[in-house]
């Protein structure tokens, strides 16, 4: 009995003391000696200013955010913001030739890059097929796989396994290839009509007239972003990806279906890159010169593949307007989710770069993972029936 109240005692005053402290604290934290509340003042503005001798992508970009902050833009003359009259948007999209005086190395830029700059301004392309109906239900979960025009064989296999749309798991699942053209200019065979036909079968290609480059895959992003908001407002979540890579639908849907609702909200889940920053290598293909670039990438999530909610893609559709097109698409999807004050997560079922070999041809190697990346049509069409088959068992 005497023990116990001794206890009590003590835990009273431990809490005492605690209280008394805090309350010191507390007073002290806010007013100085007269009593009176203190501001702090930041020593030093919290902007950068306007500094010209940065790279092109840079200076441009600080620019749109100058444009986009009342507070600053009061201060800057309209000569000073008319660097990129046209940098976000020009309709109808020209050729920007003022490029080549504003980018110092221009002259000896790879081509790739003078397309590039020419017509980073533009991003609104005429779609030429379109799946107007196709989210009438909104899915669940809506898979849109990046493909080419000429990849009939990679978008069949997905459609025969991984990517077949329908009700999975009670779940919803709508499938849809995104694809731009395939120009004579780059001397591609003129396969249009194969197109139309595969169209008219599948009810699943969307298709924007631009040249399907690699650089231009970040106008591919953007105009699934619109469509997304046009078309398929309603889908629950979203997995973009590439059409070389092997998905468990049922490790997405499982993973999907057990989120909270806070966390279903902000979800953007891959295989994530951090600390990464331009090559500046000429011959790799992610080279970037300095006199575009410069600084680290933001957090981002591999190309090969990634999901996210409804509402990411609602938010990055709308601040991606205020984001410059940048070269590489997945560094520039991670550039939109920085300014939504979001970053990517990261998820060990992600294998951008494969599994060990030896684990290859096993079935239950691929029954636990999200996505494995490269598969050829073939592997992809046999790995899916190993998932299937009623004998496969994996403890
Ligand atoms: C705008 O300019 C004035 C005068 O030069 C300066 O005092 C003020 O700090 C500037 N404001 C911003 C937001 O840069
Ligand atoms: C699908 O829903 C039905 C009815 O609500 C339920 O009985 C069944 O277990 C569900 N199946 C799966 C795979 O969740
Ligand atoms: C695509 O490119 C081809 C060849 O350059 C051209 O004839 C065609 O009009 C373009 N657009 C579409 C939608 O095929
Ligand atoms: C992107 O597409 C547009 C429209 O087809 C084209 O003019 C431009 O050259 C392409 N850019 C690159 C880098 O291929």
């Amino acid at each position: 009995m005497a023990m116990q109240r001794m206890r009590l005692k003590l835990g009273v005053t431990v809490v005492m003391v605690n209280l008394f402290i805090f309350i010191l604290i507390f007073r002290h934290s806010g007013q100085d000696k007269n009593g009176h509340h203190k501001v702090r003042i930041p020593s030093a503005p919290f902007w950068s200013k306007l500094t010209p001798p940065l790279a092109y992508w840079n200076r441009q970009q600080q620019v749109v955010d100058i444009q986009n902050n009342p507070v600053l833009a009061a201060n800057y003359s309209a000569t000073d913001l008319r660097l990129t009259e046209d940098s976000l948007t020009s309709d109808p999209c020209t050729q920007n030739m003022g490029v080549t005086t504003q980018v110092k190395d221009y002259n000896s830029l790879p081509e790739r890059f003078k397309d590039f700059l020419h017509f980073m301004h533009c991003r609104s392309y005429p779609i030429v097929l379109d799946q107007p109906d196709i989210c009438e239900e909104p899915p669940f979960l809506l898979l849109a796989i990046k493909s080419q025009v000429s990849h009939f064989d990679r978008r069949q296999a997905i459609r025969q396994s991984w990517g077949r749309a329908g009700v999975i798991g009670n779940q919803t699942v709508v499938t849809v290839f995104l694809l731009g053209n395939a120009t004579a200019w780059d001397h591609h065979p003129d396969l249009s009509f194969s197109l139309r036909d595969e169209s008219l079968r599948h009810q699943d290609i969307i298709q924007w007239d631009f040249r399907d480059s690699f650089f231009n895959l970040t106008v591919k992003e953007v105009l699934f972003l619109e469509w997304i908001q046009t078309r398929c407002p309603g889908a629950r979540f979203i997995f973009k990806g590439d059409d070389d890579v092997f998905v468990n639908t049922y490790r997405i849907l499982d993973f999907l279906k057990g989120l909270t609702e806070p966390k279903a909200r902000d979800l953007f889940v891959g295989d994530v890159i951090t600390e990464a920053g331009p090559h500046r290598d000429k011959k790799v293909k992610y080279f970037i010169p300095e006199s575009l670039y410069t600084g680290k990438y933001p957090p981002y999530a591999g190309g090969g593949g990634y999901f996210y909610s409804g509402e990411v893609a609602a938010r990055l559709h709308s601040v991606s307007r205020r984001v410059l097109l940048f070269p590489i698409d997945d560094v520039y999807t991670g550039m939109c989710l920085k300014k939504l004050g979001l970053g990517p997560e990261r998820h060990k079922g992600f294998r951008t770069f494969d599994i060990e070999a030896k684990y290859r041809s096993n079935p239950c190697a691929y029954n636990s993972l999200i996505l494995v990346h490269p598969r050829t049509p073939q592997q992809i069409i046999q790995i899916w029936a190993w998932l299937n088959s009623p004998d496969l068992n994996c403890q």
